[in-house]
């Protein structure tokens, strides 16, 4: 490796052989002690501090400094300093060396060892910023990592000058001083992927806990769910088994009895009672009819296999009318189309379930309700003017009414909304994908 040259530079005082090689020995031995502990360090600031601590020992210097290469190459970065008591502020203004040839930076700019016996006369100085000692001898050498060079070692102020073995020695401890460095490097950079997995790892588990948690509220609403339509089915059947018993079944056995007596007075051969038995009779079973119809209504609507949603919706409206008094009003837009069965049974029991809500907590005087046909959507919106209520409060309770329609709107992809506020009203919004069909 050629060395720089100063005018000052250095004349090259080998000793004789004998005592030089015991010399160089101890000095080569001290180097591997050196170089194994600088190898055991993990910390990057720590193995730059060690291994200037023994540059600093291994060349006698008084002191000396590690400077790395700046990310765009124009400067060095002094990360070690040793051998005068710098104030802070020192350091802070003058860590950056400039990269521009004189004595300091021609290790690195010439990636080769550079001695001067005197760098305040050397042609290559360099004035030093107020504060730092004077520089007298100095040694510096390049720092090589992957080949290249990525700073330097400097040390400066031996008593005598540095001679070209203390340059060979310095020079070979440079380069386990490098492999240090990138070992520290690299295993910064594990630490960081590491503690960066291990976030990574945190908050995916915090959120597998989140959706566990959502997912068994959501198991033990559907359970919930589940028992209250069994309950419903339960009681429907009651009911229709009642109105049956109570409607219907009365009324035929009504019409028995006239069917008997028109059958005693067609015997007794009396005309007219019988002409008046059979019109009773007719009256009944138009009843029955009527009875069955309703019956048969409330199980499945047969409009809305018939006619589709929209009529469906007004047939109910009006029906709604009359049975609670309340103003229902129903305005249809768009094109108007039929749905799947399941979309339009959907949007059917959705409506159903908010206006029983209407008739059972709402008071309202006027319920309006609106359906928009627009494309691959529709529209269901139901408003009332009633007393409204807190729907955070609502959600938490056992009822069953609201969470059933989320659950319906959840089923057919949609979603359902619900503004309400005591004392202003409550609109409930269901939103549905529906691909376009055949217009109505
Ligand atoms: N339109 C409305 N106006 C005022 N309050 C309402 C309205 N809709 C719902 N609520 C309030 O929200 C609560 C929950 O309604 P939800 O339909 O879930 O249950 P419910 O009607 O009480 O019972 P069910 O399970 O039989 O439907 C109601 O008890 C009522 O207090
Ligand atoms: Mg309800």
């Amino acid at each position: 490796m050629p060395e720089a040259f100063s005018s000052q530079t250095v004349v090259d005082r080998r000793e004789a052989p004998g005592r030089a090689g015991g010399r160089q020995r101890r000095r080569l031995q001290a180097l591997y002690k050196l170089a194994a502990e600088v190898a055991s360090l993990r910390d990057l600031q720590r193995v730059l501090d060690t291994a200037l601590r023994h540059c600093l020992s291994l060349t006698e210097s008084q002191f000396g400094f590690i400077g790395l290469n700046t990310a765009d190459g124009s400067a060095m970065d002094v990360a070690a300093i040793q051998g005068f008591d710098a104030m802070p502020e020192f350091y802070q203004r003058f860590h950056l060396i400039p990269l521009r040839p004189n004595i300091f930076a021609r290790a690195v700019l010439e990636n080769r060892p550079v001695r001067s016996s005197d760098a305040a006369i050397d042609p290559a100085r360099v004035g030093q910023p107020s504060g730092h000692p004077p520089v007298r001898t100095f040694l510096g050498v390049p720092l090589r990592l992957r080949g290249r060079v990525a700073g330097m070692i400097g040390v400066a102020n031996r008593p005598s000058e540095y001679s070209a073995e203390d340059q060979d020695l310095l020079t070979a401890y440079a380069s386990h001083v490098a492999i240090a460095i990138q070992n520290a490097r690299l295993y910064e950079e594990l630490k960081a992927a590491k503690s960066d997995l291990e976030e990574q790892v945190a908050a995916r588990t915090s959120e597998l806990a989140e959706a566990k948690e959502a997912l068994a509220q959501k198991a033990a609403q559907l359970q919930m769910l589940l028992i209250e339509t069994v309950n419903v089915q339960e009681r429907e059947r009651e009911r229709i088994a009642h109105d049956m018993h109570d409607g219907v079944n009365q009324l035929i056995i009504g019409a028995m009895l006239e069917v008997k007596a028109a059958r005693e007075r067609l015997r007794s051969g009396e005309r007219e009672p019988v002409e008046r038995a059979l019109s009773q009779i007719r009256s009944v079973l138009g009843q029955v009819d009527g009875e069955l119809k309703r019956l048969i209504f409330d199980l499945r609507p047969p409009t809305l296999d018939a006619l589709g949603l929209a009529d469906s919706i007004t047939r109910y409206a009006e029906r709604f009318l009359i049975s609670t008094g309340t103003d229902c009003a129903v305005r249809v837009s768009g094109p108007t189309r039929r749905l799947p069965p399941h979309v339009e049974i959907g949007v059917y029991r959705v409506m159903q379930e908010a206006l029983n809500n209407v008739a059972l907590h709402s008071g309202a005087r006027r319920v309006q309700l609106s359906l928009d046909f627009s494309d691959g959507l529709v529209q269901l919106v139901v408003t009332d003017d009633g007393r409204g209520f807190d729907v955070k409060a609502g959600r938490n309770g056992q009822h069953l009414g609201l969470l059933g329609m989320r659950e319906r709107a959840e089923r057919l992809d949609g979603e359902l909304r619900i503004d309400s506020n005591p004392g202003v009203g409550t609109c409930v919004t269901l939103r549905v994908p529906a691909a376009p069909g055949a217009s109505v």
